[in-house]
């Protein structure tokens, strides 16, 4: 665990991961919020942690259309493995629930141009009460990389917070060993009160900042307040290779209503989050299928230029985010109404207010229809309604024509 100064020293001074990986936000679906720690196969053998369930959700993310829009990962969370080491000391997976053990599984994903993700914890035990890397760390990256594994969430339970900032980096250079690109999730910040993000954007492709995401509206609204008050300015860090993760895509599930998850997927957009749903891809109704595959809302996620998106104006229960987009000069915006009264909201609000700046005025669209609004200039009004635990999401392109 205690590493050459030197060698913390060179970690110390590279600036921002360049792996090749996460140049947009990744994509893809991940066990944890839907599926937990279930791991009575007997009694619950469709939904426990099992080569079964990722087998299915690499089939549903192929065959139902989610892979063609971008979502490639298949994410393994916590309660995957032995709670034993093997003779060796290497991880092994769960004999009865991967009988095929992981390199079958991830032969399996790869065969369908999917990408297989797993979990694992910086501190002597998972989260969940399985074995821990500390003291295994580059065992485990070796043994990672030679089943074919594509990404790494380490969790940070079952440690010293002081040790986290030291210990993260440290898996990554074994990561890096190995020569496989692994993408590289960490749950550093989530565990600490004030991050070094720069630190933390320079070891990680993507990482979790806040607590765990749960499946209701109050946990999706405090999420976006987070990251709506931007401490120590986190959201500067993210760009290609680098995102802020504010959690799992709970739409699809049992908490949200139809307008919310229109919310989380605008919301997660505007923020360049990772989109990592967390539902059952078997059991999901065409309207939340279509919310997770919409081509606007994506194309906003997936923008190349990585920026996340901000909190610029609120009015009450009405906050205005902005995310700069390609072509350079354009913009996503987002008119969230958090408030619970019976009608919609009627906004008026400024082309200022919404970060849209050049005099020549931008065409409006809806993005997630893709239908022609409106025309705005800075001083003109945008009027319209936003239902309550509802969401407006534009996007305006500079106004060419005049
Ligand atoms: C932590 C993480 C969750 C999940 C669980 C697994 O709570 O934040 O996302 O991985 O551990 O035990």
């Amino acid at each position: 665990m205690i590493l050459p100064l030197a060698v913390l020293v060179i970690i110390g001074t590279v600036s921002g991961l360049d792996n090749g990986l996460a140049r947009t936000p990744p994509m893809g679906w991940m066990s944890w919020q839907r599926f937990r720690c279930i791991i009575d196969c007997e009694n619950q053998p469709k939904d426990c942690i099992s080569e079964r369930l990722f087998m299915d959700m690499a089939d549903r993310l192929v065959d139902d259309g989610y892979a063609a829009v971008g979502y490639k990962y298949v994410n393994i969370d916590d309660c995957w493995s032995s709670k034993e080491r093997d003779g060796e000391g290497r991880l092994q997976a769960d004999p009865k629930r991967f009988p095929n053990g992981m390199k079958t599984l991830a032969d399996y994903v790869h065969n369908k141009s999917l990408k297989l993700g797993i979990y694992g914890d910086f501190g002597t035990y998972t989260c969940g009460g399985y074995p821990g890397s500390k003291f295994y760390m580059q065992s485990d990256a070796q043994t990672f990389a030679s089943w074919g594994i594509d990404s790494l969430k380490l969790d940070g339970c079952y440690t010293g917070t002081g040790d986290i900032p030291i210990g993260y980096p440290i898996m990554e250079e074994f990561l890096n060993s190995t020569g496989r690109p692994i993408l590289y999730s960490c749950s550093w910040p989530a565990y600490l009160q004030k991050p070094n993000y720069q630190n933390i954007a320079a070891s990680c492709n993507i990482w979790r900042n806040y607590g765990d995401i749960q499946d209701s509206w109050d946990s999706v609204v405090s999420i976006i307040n987070f990251y709506g008050k931007d401490s120590g300015n986190f959201s500067s860090v993210a760009g290609p290779g680098n995102f802020n993760d504010p959690d799992m895509l709970i739409i699809g599930n049992f908490g949200l209503s139809y307008e919310q998850q229109r919310v989380q997927m605008a919301m997660w957009s505007i923020l360049a989050a990772p989109l990592l749903m967390s539902n059952d891809l078997r059991l999901i109704r065409k309207e939340s299928r279509e919310l997770l595959q919409n081509k606007g809302a994506i194309s906003i996620n997936q923008d190349p230029l990585g920026i996340q998106g901000k909190l610029i104006a609120t009015m009450g229960k009405i906050q205005i985010w902005n995310k700069p987009i390609t072509p350079v000069g354009n913009f996503a915006f987002a008119i969230l109404n958090l408030g619970d009264g019976g009608p919609g909201s009627l906004i008026s609000v400024k082309g200022a207010t919404l970060g849209l700046m050049a005099s020549q005025g931008y065409n409006i669209t809806d993005a997630f229809t893709g239908e022609f609004v409106t025309v705005i200039k800075p001083s003109s009004y945008f009027n319209l309604t936003v239902v309550p635990s509802g969401v407006f999401l534009g996007k305006a392109y500079l106004n060419t024509m005049s």
